[in-house]
């Protein structure tokens, strides 16, 4: 196993270009399910992410290739259901299988996804949008099987706005027979992504990035050439927080500005100079940060995969800081790892209060999730003296080099075994 190295202190200074996103390609990869034929995709992160649902199309008898960010999957052979224990449980994302699947055999079997680390993460949404949608669904033996002759299209409110649960009702509904209208939806730029790949397939979903979509059924989608993943706001947040706390000057290719409003607001608000240029986004940050309060809600506002992140710059930053994290109750796993650096956090309920301090000192520390290991990340650039993060593949699982690009811009940070 492998450790990340960090000698923190360092100025950042340079640029860097931003991959495409995570939560984009998996549902991306998922809806060539629903095509015969051979898919490709660019802009493709490399990621562990990315192989396991690689592995699991490969499993349902896919061919899948990737070439330095150019993905293809060929979806004519697949012909099994099934998606075994073994790999949903170590990616939760594997449940975008199930509308798929649904919609292309008429019926599944996925494991149950179950809590993860970053809290309960129910998956209740889906299965009500599959039953609205006509099949019968059955929990046996820890999976999930869906069984309908004909999906038929239907008017499905959800309950809360749900990221995973809107696509895969998405997936579900474009082959189904007639109309259907997602209420509520989420409205993530990762399922509008999802909307304009399926519609050049031969879908017909408009209203896509609003709370209300409506997909009108067709009757066969044809496989998607070249098309180009957007690039990752999460990876682009990450970064900005780095620039921010190292006092740094980063100009992040191909970072969508519109894309990370909330997190651009909350960070001038710190006392960061951010602005749009031709090909990205700049961000400049001062040597004097103040504390801010911030709440974690679904998009537009601040999201809950760049709280972590956030709570480092906190650690730091001048004055108190409140957050509320109200996505997932108990995302809070960074928060001991960055006190043994010497933070003040005291966890109230979903709320953290962060007393900023005047430095991190560098210790040994524990990666537990994707982005609480982003947050040590930052903490060790930050520390005085030298940092080792253990259990790195909790970070490769969702960013594609963030070590080897922060060295690029001068960070002194470097991999060994652990
Ligand atoms: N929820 C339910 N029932 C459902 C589905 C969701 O109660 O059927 C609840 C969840 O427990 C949570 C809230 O609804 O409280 C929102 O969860 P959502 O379904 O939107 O999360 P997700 O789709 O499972 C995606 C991202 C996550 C990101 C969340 C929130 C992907 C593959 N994953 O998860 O990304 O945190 O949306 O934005 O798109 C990450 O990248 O690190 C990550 C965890």
């Amino acid at each position: 196993m492998e450790k990340i190295v960090i000698e923190g202190g360092n100025r950042l200074e340079g640029e860097v270009i931003i991959s495409g996103a995570k939560n984009s390609v998996l549902p991306l990869m998922a809806s060539t399910i629903l095509t015969s034929g051979v898919n490709s995709f660019t802009n493709v992160p490399d990621l562990d992410d990315v192989r396991t649902m690689s592995k699991l199309l490969v499993m349902l008898g896919a061919k899948v290739e990737y070439d330095s960010g150019n993905l293809e999957i060929d979806s004519t052979a697949i012909n099994n259901w099934i998606a075994p224990y073994e790999l949903v449980r170590t990616m939760r994302a594997s449940v975008l299988v199930l509308g798929p699947l649904t919609a292309r055999f008429g019926k599944t079997r996925v494991s149950f996804p179950g809590g993860c680390a970053i809290g309960e993460r129910p998956i209740d949404q889906h299965l009500k949008g599959l039953e609205l949608l006509g099949s019968k669904i059955i929990i046996e033996e820890g999976y999930i099987e869906t069984k309908a002759k004909k999906l038929t299209g239907s008017i499905i409110p959800f309950d809360i706005s749900t990221v995973t649960g809107t696509e895969n009702m998405m997936l579900a509904s474009v082959l189904a027979q007639g109309e259907t209208i997602l209420l509520n939806a989420a409205c993530e730029p990762e399922v509008v992504d999802l909307a304009n790949a399926l519609n050049k397939m031969g879908a017909n979903i408009s209203g896509a990035g609003t709370d209300i979509i409506t997909i009108k059924g067709v009757s066969k989608l044809k496989p998607i050439k070249n098309y180009e993943v957007m690039p990752d706001r999460i990876e682009s947040g990450t970064l900005m927080v780095a620039a921010v706390l190292l006092s740094g000057d980063l100009l992040l290719k191909n970072c969508i500005f519109e894309h990370n409003g909330a997190v651009i607001g909350k960070l001038i608000e710190v006392g960061a100079e951010i602005s749009k240029v031709s090909d990205g986004v700049r961000v400049k940050g001062t040597d004097k940060f103040k504390s801010i309060d911030f709440t974690t809600l679904p998009y537009p506002g601040f999201p809950t995969d760049m709280q972590a992140q956030l709570m480092t710059l906190m650690s730091v930053s001048k004055g108190l800081s409140i957050i509320s994290e109200t996505i997932f109750p108990q995302r809070y796993l960074h928060a001991g790892e960055l006190r043994r650096m010497g933070a003040e956090i005291k966890l109230v309920g979903n709320s953290a209060v962060v007393r900023g301090v005047k430095h991190l000192s560098g210790a040994p520390i524990m990666a537990s999730d994707l982005r609480a290991s982003a947050s040590l990340v930052l903490a060790g650039l930050i520390a005085n003296g030298r940092t080792d993060i253990s259990r790195v593949y909790h970070l490769d699982r969702g960013y594609d080099r963030l070590d080897k690009k922060l060295e690029q811009v001068g960070a002194k940070i470097w991999r060994d075994k652990e």
